[in-house]
């Protein structure tokens, strides 16, 4: 691997460990609503802890615009207590007196979550002065949080050009499992990218086509391309305007020995409501007033038959509108089937960004996978191909 991890660390009793994560989950009325992000940073803080550091845990927390401070990293540091099964205190801010003054206070082995770096604009304009203040707080620098990895921020990137920086569990994790799946992947590889718009990931299509060896377009992405073709698609949704774009991807792939996965066969409905009347039928015949939202079981069975060839799967968003049934069918049944090649050896899948998680919690199946990412953006960007600049400041220290 190119870079440290905490394994290559010296000593850390009694010495002061900056640990960048990523807390920026989801709450609903002051409650937590899914901790994969809190559970993914326990490892590194409790290795710290346990080898006796004084731990202090860095992190955003939402988007907050000057001045406001209601997206205050208070309520996340108990959930993270509750998580870990140890105390974790928490600092009101920082940089400053205040967190200087928490840090010389703290005792070997203890954990303090530092407020909302984003509190301060110098985080986001990753500025010198405020790297050096962060910089005080700590001996050592980790950064943990993969999924923030996309972002040139003072906690991301910055801090690691000023303190001896490694990569945590989950970071390092993470990079090793990506690595295996697009970075020096077995092949064949198969892509599957599904979701709303093609739009959000014309980058990822454009860069996937030169490196996998199938490439499975679904959700309503996929009426996109079937429109370019000249299908009729009715009432989906589609964007039209992105004929000239789709149609460059596909010559793309061809030039690139890329075969792309077009649905031939599809599910659809007048509306889409759960149970709501709907119909199998060829791309060929849907009406004007229906709607293409899931791809149709023959359809799913050609992409499971690809997925047997392949040593390498990556899978970002979901086949249908998997939230309403039963336009979850062919999601649920693909993502089975990959999970169960997984489990028997025969294939890598790795997933992540988006939507895709609750998908393959939905099907039941993302322990089966052999990685799941905790990013949205950040797996975005890695699929791409762009270069993270949170991943490279963790590279150039090694
Ligand atoms: C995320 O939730 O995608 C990460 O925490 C990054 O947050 P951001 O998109 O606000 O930078
Ligand atoms: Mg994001």
């Amino acid at each position: 691997m190119g870079f440290a991890t905490i394994d290559d660390m010296p000593d850390v009793a009694g010495k002061r460990v900056l640990v960048r994560a990523d807390l920026n989950v989801p709450i609903a009325d002051g409650r937590v609503t899914d901790a994969t992000r809190l559970s993914a940073a326990v490892p590194t803080l409790a290795a710290m802890a346990d080898r006796g550091a004084c731990v202090l845990v860095l992190s955003h927390f939402g988007r907050p615009t000057p001045g406001d401070k209601s997206l205050s990293l208070a309520a996340i540091a108990p959930a993270l207590s509750a998580v870990m099964g140890r105390p974790v205190g928490f600092v009101a801010d920082c940089i400053g007196p205040v967190a200087e003054a928490a840090v010389a206070a703290m005792t070997p082995g203890s954990i303090m979550v530092l407020e909302n770096a984003r509190f301060h604009p110098g985080e986001k304009a990753n500025d010198p002065g405020f790297v050096a203040a962060l910089a005080r707080l700590g001996d050592f620098y980790i950064n943990d949080a993969f999924s923030v990895s996309h972002r040139a921020h003072a906690s991301t990137a910055g801090l690691a050009h000023v303190l001896p920086a490694f990569a945590g569990r989950s970071m390092a994790a993470e990079l090793v499992a990506l690595e295996k799946a697009l970075g020096n992947p077995e092949h064949p590889v198969a892509a599957v990218v599904g979701g709303a718009k093609v739009s959000s990931k014309l980058d990822v299509l454009t860069h996937l086509v030169t490196k996998v060896d199938h490439l499975m377009i679904g959700g309503a992405m996929a009426n996109t391309f079937l429109a370019a073709r000249g299908i009729a698609v009715g009432k989906s949704l589609c964007e039209h305007d992105l004929a000239p774009m789709v149609l460059d991807i596909l010559a793309r792939a061809q030039v690139a020995g890329c075969t792309v996965h077009l649905p031939y066969e599809v599910v659809v409905a007048r509306e889409l409501a759960a149970n709501a009347p709907h119909r199998s039928c060829n791309v060929h015949e849907v009406a004007d007033d229906e709607m293409i939202l899931d791809l149709g079981e023959a359809a799913v069975e050609a992409l499971a038959d690809a997925i047997k060839t392949c040593r390498t799967l990556v899978w970002n968003g979901p086949l249908g509108a998997f939230e309403t049934t039963p336009f979850d069918a062919a999601t649920v049944t693909l993502a089975r089937i990959a999970g169960a090649l997984t489990q028997s050896g025969g294939l890598v899948s790795v997933a992540g960004g988006g939507d895709t998680v609750a998908a393959l919690n939905h099907a039941g199946v993302a322990e089966q996978f052999s990685y799941v990412s905790t990013a949205g953006g950040a797996f975005l960007e890695w699929m791409e191909g762009k270069p993270l600049p949170g991943v490279v400041a963790l590279e150039r220290r090694k």
